[in-house]
C-alpha cells in the first residue's frame, strides 16, 4: 500500500527547464559549442557536473577539472539570476490543490531532486515549508539514475520504498525510482517512457491513482 509520494522538483512541481536551458546555452555559446533543446532534454534529472559533461561531448577540445568547475559555477550564477523571476504563481493552482488534497488523504509528501538549488526554488514558489521532507542534491553523492535521493526521501518520511511512489519527468528519474523499488509515475517527458508504472498528464491525475488512506 502506498503511504508516501516523492516528487521530483524541476519539471514536476515547477517548470525550471527553460532557465536551465538559457543558462547552459549562454555557457555553450561562450565556448563555441553546439547546444539545442534536444541536448537539453538529456540533462533532465542529471547533476550539474554530469550535465556539463554531456554538453562538452561536442566540444572541440578537452577541459580540465578546474575549467569545468569554473563553467559549472558560471552556469549556476546565471541560473540563479533567472530563478529570481520565480514566484508562487509559477505553480499551477490546480497542482497546488492536488498536493493539498493528497496530504488530506493521508499521504506523506516529499521532494526528491538532484538540484542543489532546491531550497531556493521551494522558497520562491511558496512551498518552502509545505513538504514533510526534502531530499536534494546537497545531501547526496550519486545523482539519478542512482536511487540515493529517493531512498533518502523515503527514509525522511519513514516509509519503505515499497510503500512509496515517485513522480518524475525524467527518464533518469524513472530509472532511479525503479532501481529504488518505488512505484514510478511518469509525467511530461517521462509520460511516454516505457519503464513508468503509471503515466499522468498533470498532478491532478494523481487523485485518481491515490485514494484516501483508510485510518486503522
Ligand atoms: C535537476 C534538473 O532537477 O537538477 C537538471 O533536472 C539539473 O537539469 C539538476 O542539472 C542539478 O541542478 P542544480 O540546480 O544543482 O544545478
Ligand atoms: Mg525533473
Amino acid at each position: 500500500m502506498i503511504k508516501g509520494i516523492v516528487f521530483d522538483l524541476d519539471g514536476v512541481i515547477v517548470s525550471t527547464d527553460r532557465f536551465h536551458y538559457e543558462a547552459w546555452k549562454a555557457i555553450a555559446d561562450q565556448e563555441g559549442i553546439y547546444f539545442d533543446e534536444k541536448i537539453n532534454d538529456r540533462l533532465r534529472g542529471v547533476s550539474r557536473m554530469a550535465s556539463l559533461d554531456i554538453i562538452l561531448e561536442r566540444a572541440s577540445r578537452q577541459y580540465d577539472e578546474e575549467e569545468k568547475l569554473a563553467l559549472a559555477t558560471k552556469k549556476n550564477e546565471i541560473y540563479r539570476g533567472l530563478l529570481s523571476r520565480l514566484s508562487p504563481s509559477d505553480v499551477e493552482e490546480a497542482d497546488r490543490e492536488a498536493l493539498e488534497e493528497l496530504r488530506s488523504r493521508g499521504y506523506k509528501l516529499a521532494v526528491g531532486s538532484s538540484s542543489k538549488n532546491t531550497p531556493l526554488i521551494l522558497e520562491k514558489i511558496g512551498l518552502g515549508s509545505f513538504f514533510d521532507a526534502v531530499a536534494d542534491g546537497n545531501q547526496i553523492t550519486h545523482s539519478k539514475p542512482n536511487p540515493e535521493v529517493f531512498l533518502l526521501a523515503a527514509k525522511l518520511i519513514d516509509i519503505d520504498p515499497s510503500e512509496g511512489a515517485v513522480v518524475e519527468d525524467a527518464e533518469a528519474g524513472i530509472d532511479a525510482a525503479k532501481a529504488g523499488g518505488f512505484l514510478a509515475v511518469g509525467i511530461g517527458g517521462a509520460a511516454s517512457y516505457y519503464r513508468a508504472d503509471r503515466k499522468i498528464a498533470s498532478l491532478v491525475d494523481l487523485l485518481s491513482i491515490f485514494k484516501p488512506i483508510e485510518k486503522e
